[in-house]
């Protein structure tokens, strides 16, 4: 797995950045060189070469048709795409945070098998600079926080990399450095500085609930029970 990926140029960034547009982020999207090319201002050989540059980065899977091919973006080029953006989001809104809102919610007790499991947990030790409790707090965002999340997404993540055991491979996942505090917070003790926010690298659109990680167990440090409204600042790396 994780192969590592060969350097793609601006004009292939800009290819991406087309058939991405055109949908391929979301699911396969059609693709004809002719009309690629027309777009970009290229010959249709330089706007297939590209597409085949960007599969040999791993920056999208094609499959070929009659009428054209199927273009999907993988992780890896969604991860290009989106520090593209941070650039010019830090050029013209300069350093953002984003605040979330939503309430603690239990899962399903997955949080702590994954976070427990070795091939994360020395990527946590060295790149977050501790080892985490072992599970996830959950959140269900509210409406507005349901949207804002793109913006989050946006953010320099730090970058956990997938890895793999005998049996099976585990994906990558973003990690952003988080603040949490309950929304009633009137004191010390309400808020907790050293938290992280993670997320499986392919994101979901719509996707209604945040995972936030942190040195110790957020239930019990802000007394947290089921039902509680919680804000979440969230930075860049
Ligand atoms: O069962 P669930 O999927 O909600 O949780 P888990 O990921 O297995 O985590 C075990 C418990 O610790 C849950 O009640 C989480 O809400 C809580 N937790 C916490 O309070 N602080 C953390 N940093 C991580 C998990």
């Amino acid at each position: 797995m994780a192969r590592t990926a060969e350097r793609v140029d601006h004009d292939e960034l800009a290819t991406l950045k087309l058939v991405a547009l055109d949908g391929a982020l979301e699911s396969r999207t059609t693709v004809t060189c002719a009309a690629l090319a027309d777009r970009l201002d290229a010959s249709n050989q330089t706007a297939s070469r590209r597409l085949q540059r960007l599969e040999d980065a791993d920056y999208v899977e094609r499959e070929m048709t009659g009428d054209g091919q199927l273009v999907a973006v993988t992780g890896t080029g969604e991860r290009a795409l989106k520090r593209e953006y941070a650039d010019y989001r830090r050029l013209f809104e300069g350093h953002a945070d984003v605040t979330l809102s939503g309430t603690v919610t239990s899962g399903m007790g997955e949080g702590r098998h994954y976070i427990s499991l070795p091939g994360y947990m020395r990527q946590f030790r060295e790149r977050l600079g501790y080892e985490p409790y072992e599970g996830t707090l959950n959140l269900d965002l509210d409406e507005e926080s349901v949207r804002d999340r793109a913006r989050m997404d946006a953010l320099a993540p730090i970058d956990i990399d997938g890895w793999a055991d005998e049996d099976r491979t585990y994906g990558p996942a973003y990690c952003w450095p988080a603040r949490v505090e309950r929304a009633d917070a009137s004191g010390e003790g309400e808020r907790y500085d050293a938290a992280h926010v993670i997320a499986p690298e392919r994101t979901h659109h719509g996707d209604d609930q945040l995972e936030v990680i942190a040195p110790d167990r957020l239930r019990d440090e802000l007394h947290l029970e089921d039902g509680d409204t919680l804000t979440i600042h969230v930075s860049e790396q």
